[in-house]
């Protein structure tokens, strides 16, 4: 099982379309295990995107991400991580395929409504520096043996 960090950009919330992304998500049989807002700061931003700093992009992005309230949430599931990203879509809202989330919500390249961990690594850091000790949950889904084949054993 991995968890992934998600965050549900400022378009995404200020244009209402928090409930059909997360649906999405949920749809797919993904599982939330932690959900908050806020408001993200300069810094844990430019932590956040540390990659990217002396990018061109690299202010416009600090400056939009802590523009206004974001939703921040931790996703669990087989592969959570590349799943996430391929339900994502491409960076560029432009160029994103439709039927992902990018690709049906946005058009614009840098309001691209969501974030996703790109990598094991990524993951493990960004649900460190967005989440608190207590804050993810450790929950049995009723339904896991129709989400997953568990006959072998392992979730498939
Ligand atoms: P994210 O980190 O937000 O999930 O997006 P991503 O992996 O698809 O793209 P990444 O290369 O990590 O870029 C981070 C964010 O910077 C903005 N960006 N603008 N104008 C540009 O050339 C450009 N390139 C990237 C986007 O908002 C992108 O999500
Ligand atoms: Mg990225």
């Amino acid at each position: 099982m991995e968890t992934t960090l998600i965050i549900l950009k400022p378009d995404a919330v200020q244009r209402g379309l928090m409930g059909r992304i997360i649906a999405r998500f949920e749809d797919k049989g993904l599982q939330i295990v932690g959900c908050k807002m806020m408001t993200i700061s300069s810094q844990l931003a430019a932590t956040h995107y540390s990659a990217h700093k002396g990018k061109p992009f690299y202010d416009g992005l600090v400056n939009f991400m802590t523009s206004s309230p974001v939703l921040v949430m931790a996703l669990r599931g087989v592969g959570a991580i590349d799943m996430s990203r391929k339900m994502m879509g491409a960076t560029f809202g432009s160029k994103a395929e439709p039927g992902t989330i990018r690709g049906d919500f946005g058009v614009s390249n840098s309001f691209n409504l969501i974030h996703g961990s790109d990598s094991p690594e990524a993951a493990a850091r960004e649900m460190e520096l967005f989440f608190k000790d207590g804050e993810v949950q450790q929950m049995d889904r009723a339904i896991e043996s129709w989400v997953y084949d568990m006959s072998g054993g392992d979730p498939e």
